[in-house]
């Protein structure tokens, strides 16, 4: 039993010296052999909303804050909080998706009860054998509008239908038909300026609404189509948006047929006095909207003299623009600051800094063409919502981190700078990210530790998705028991 005792003391010495050296940085071995690698300089950029402020704060009260106590890191290690300089001008209600700075442009509608068409032709001559046996029109709901009916064109030299044609309305990733309408010779509808309807069973589409009207029919040589160069599809004054149906156009989703056009519908906007409403006030909220913007300015400076840890970018702060927000941050770092790896972050993030460090000092990570991260792979392309696609082509992303974080080496950092102003911005900016990697083709280093999901692993590196009181939870537990998932005592 004693001898027991004696074995283990020089353990519990070892472990002793192993703390002092881990908290006390100037007493560490000034020619350990991994001076050379420990010396590397971290840049964390940590992305952030403007009016983030509650989410900044929590990183600066746990892990970012304890970098700058940290003797160990506080030359090393710099946390840079990356916002838009610019607010977006547009009121909530004015824009056409949370996502964006654009403005919902509506002309003032007139009549209540007018259905519109969304495409006229003028004669025959305008019409065209299809050549396809399935066709589809693209199409954004920006204001909610009420279907009344479905359209097809008519053949071209009898101006009747010879064919059965279904046509769908589809919302986008959804399986089901939101109404359909079958015409054939026996039974073709009604006409209405040379196209033939079919009433359906009247559907409010709301705002935000994406889908697909999409004609099929049994052969390639049935539906009858329009010249693109020749139709002007009727927006309602701007309360649908329809996506490009040009020649050579390529198709989006390859089941659902060609871009293209072959009959039509008919709409009415829904709720035409809350739309004249909505339009009347307007004046009056960008007013207000304004001010608040010139307070959020001005909260913005103080917040950033007080703590001088944000950077502001010459973009503005809107979930679309995250892309270019980060290239602005990739210029700025390069030429204003001296780091060897950059990591990236969410203000909603988690990071282990002990560990992300130690992993750097004692592992031998590459610092040249290197990327370190959680990797999504054969990704599919969404098409619809938040992170709605609308430049990428093809049905799979490349390779891309997980938007909790990753380490990236100067070289990398210093490409995407030199090519900022070419590269061009994708869905999101970690997709983005992984576009643009392609090109370069970087070494990765996969590490499932770098959370994709919001989880929690004793070993975890980061953990994305936190409300700043879930952050601060994990960082108090991480310090008080070496856990971040919760102390076997109850950590509160
Ligand atoms: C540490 O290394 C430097 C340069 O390699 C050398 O000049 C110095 O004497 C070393 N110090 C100790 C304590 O070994
Ligand atoms: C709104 O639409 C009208 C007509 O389509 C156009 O003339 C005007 O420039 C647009 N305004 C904005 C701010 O986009
Ligand atoms: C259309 O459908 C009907 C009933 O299913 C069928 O009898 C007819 O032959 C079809 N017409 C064509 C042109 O395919
Ligand atoms: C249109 O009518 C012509 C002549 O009857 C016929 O040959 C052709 O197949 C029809 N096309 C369609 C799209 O129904």
């Amino acid at each position: 039993m004693r001898s027991l005792v004696l074995l283990l003391i020089p353990c519990v010495i070892a472990i002793l010296l192993h703390f002092w050296f881990e908290t006390n940085g100037s007493s560490r071995p000034p020619n350990s052999s991994d001076q050379q690698v420990s010396q590397s300089k971290v840049m964390v950029g940590v992305l952030s909303a403007r009016q983030h402020y509650d989410q900044r704060q929590a990183i600066r009260q746990t892990w970012g804050g304890y970098v700058q106590v940290q003797p160990l890191y506080r030359h090393r290690l710099w946390v840079k909080f990356i916002i838009g300089k610019h607010g977006c001008p547009i009121p909530d209600e004015d824009r056409e998706d949370p996502y964006s700075c654009s403005l919902l442009n509506v002309t003032e509608p007139g009549d209540e009860e007018e259905e519109m068409e969304v495409v006229r032709f003028s004669g025959p001559s305008d019409l065209a054998p299809g050549e396809v046996s399935s066709m589809s029109l693209d199409f954004k709901v920006l204001h909610p509008v009420v279907i009344t009916r479905l359209g097809v064109f008519p053949n071209g030299t009898h101006m009747d239908i010879q064919a059965n044609i279904t046509v769908r309305l589809l919302q986008l990733e959804q399986p089901e038909a939101v109404i359909t309408a079958y015409f054939s010779s026996a039974s073709p509808g009604t006409r209405v300026n040379g196209v033939w309807y079919k009433e359906v069973e009247q559907f409010i589409l709301p705002k935000g609404f994406e889908g697909s009207l999409v004609w099929e029919c049994g052969s390639s040589t049935c539906l009858t189509t329009i010249s693109s160069s020749l139709v002007q599809l009727n927006t309602g004054g701007g309360v649908l948006r329809f996506f490009s149906i040009d020649d050579g156009t390529l198709p989006h989703r390859s089941a659902l047929g060609f871009p293209g056009v072959a009959g039509g519908f008919m709409f009415k906007i829904y709720d035409v006095d809350l739309l004249l409403e909505v339009l009347r006030r307007r004046g009056e909220r960008f007013q207000s909207h304004g001010l608040k913007l010139q307070e959020e300015d001005l909260a913005l400076k103080q917040e950033s003299l007080q703590y001088g840890d944000m950077v502001f970018l010459d973009v503005v702060d809107t979930y679309r623009n995250v892309p270019s927000k980060l290239l602005q941050f990739y210029k700025w770092v390069v030429s204003n600051a001296g780091f060897d790896l950059l990591l990236k972050t969410d203000d909603d993030c988690y990071i282990d800094i002990d560990q992300l460090l130690m992993k750097i000092d004692h592992k031998d990570l590459k610092r040249h063409n290197f990327w370190w991260g959680n990797f999504r792979q054969s990704w599919a392309v969404d098409r619809i919502g938040k992170w709605q696609e609308l430049e990428y082509a093809s049905p799979a992303y490349p390779a891309f981190a997980c938007g909790s974080g990753y380490v990236a080496s100067r070289d990398l950092v210093q490409w995407l700078a030199s090519n900022a102003e070419k590269l061009k911005a994708y869905q999101g900016e970690d997709v983005s990210m992984g576009i643009w990697m392609a090109a370069v083709g970087p070494q990765k280093y996969q590490d499932s530790r770098w959370l994709c999901e919001k989880e929690c692993y004793q070993d975890m590196l980061s953990s994305p998705q936190l409300s700043p009181k879930e952050l601060r939870y994990l960082w108090d537990s991480k310090r008080a028991c070496g856990d971040p998932c919760g102390c076997p005592w109850g950590h509160s």
